[in-house]
């Protein structure tokens, strides 16, 4: 394998969004009268906003109509969008951004795939968004996380085969669609959590500085 490309999930890698959904989402479960704590949000992480709000309609075992769905849906991502627009390049995590810099001076081409609808926007708020080959989002796939189309739209993007592409992810599902393409995961985050990668980090920090020459020479 002599030549590899990088996928990287948004939420959770590169920006810490959850705390956003979290916010939107408690405001949905407040206004429907049932709690909605940040044990709950973990369940969202990494999956669609259609999925999201169906968990947290279980949550709080609500019955409600499509139509009513519609509206929920409309009205929680206004709510999110308020947090989304005064983000700046202060909430890049850390270890991010010198990470794509790295990749640069190795000449390794990265896109986004994210579950995210709102990835462009929020690349741009940090003032990401121009550095990335391909953009993979959640407007470019009909089927979630785990299913990995998001991941081999990304392969396409960056002209690799599968095998030739690394996933850096922070859900479970996420983790998930990456193995399930062929592709090498790497989990930023919670190690038991993340069981099911072929590497693990706590955060972007950790990646060793060698990391990709070392993984070419391994797998060469
Ligand atoms: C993922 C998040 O990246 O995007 C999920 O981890 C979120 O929590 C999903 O539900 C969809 O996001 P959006 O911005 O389209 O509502
Ligand atoms: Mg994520």
């Amino acid at each position: 394998m002599n030549k590899i490309g990088v996928i990287f999930d948004l939420d959770g890698v590169i920006v810490d969004t959850a705390k956003y959904h979290f916010l939107a989402w408690k405001n949905l479960a407040d206004d429907l009268g049932f709690e909605f704590t940040e044990t709950h949000n973990e369940l969202l992480k990494g999956v669609s906003r259609v999925r999201s709000l169906e968990i947290l309609l279980d949550i709080g075992k609500v019955n409600i109509s499509e139509e009513k769905k519609q509206e929920y849906l409309i009205s929680k991502n206004e709510d999110y969008l308020q947090y989304i627009n005064k983000m700046g390049p202060e909430e890049i995590l850390p270890g991010a951004e010198k990470l794509l810099d790295t990749l640069d001076t190795l000449g390794i081409n990265y896109v986004l795939g994210s579950a995210s609808k709102n990835a462009p926007l929020i690349l741009k708020q940090v003032n990401l968004f121009h550095r990335f080959k391909g953009i993979v989002d959640g407007n470019s796939v009909s089927k979630a996380k785990p299913d990995p189309e998001v991941f081999l739209i990304g392969a396409k993007k960056l002209n690799l085969f599968p095998e030739q592409c690394i996933v850096f992810e922070d859900a479970i599902a996420g983790v998930e669609a990456a193995n399930k393409a062929n592709m090498t995961s790497i989990g930023i985050g919670d190690k038991e959590t993340l069981s099911e990668a072929d590497y693990n980090f706590n955060n972007l920090t950790e990646i060793p500085e060698n990391f990709f020459e070392n993984f070419l020479s391994d797998n060469n």
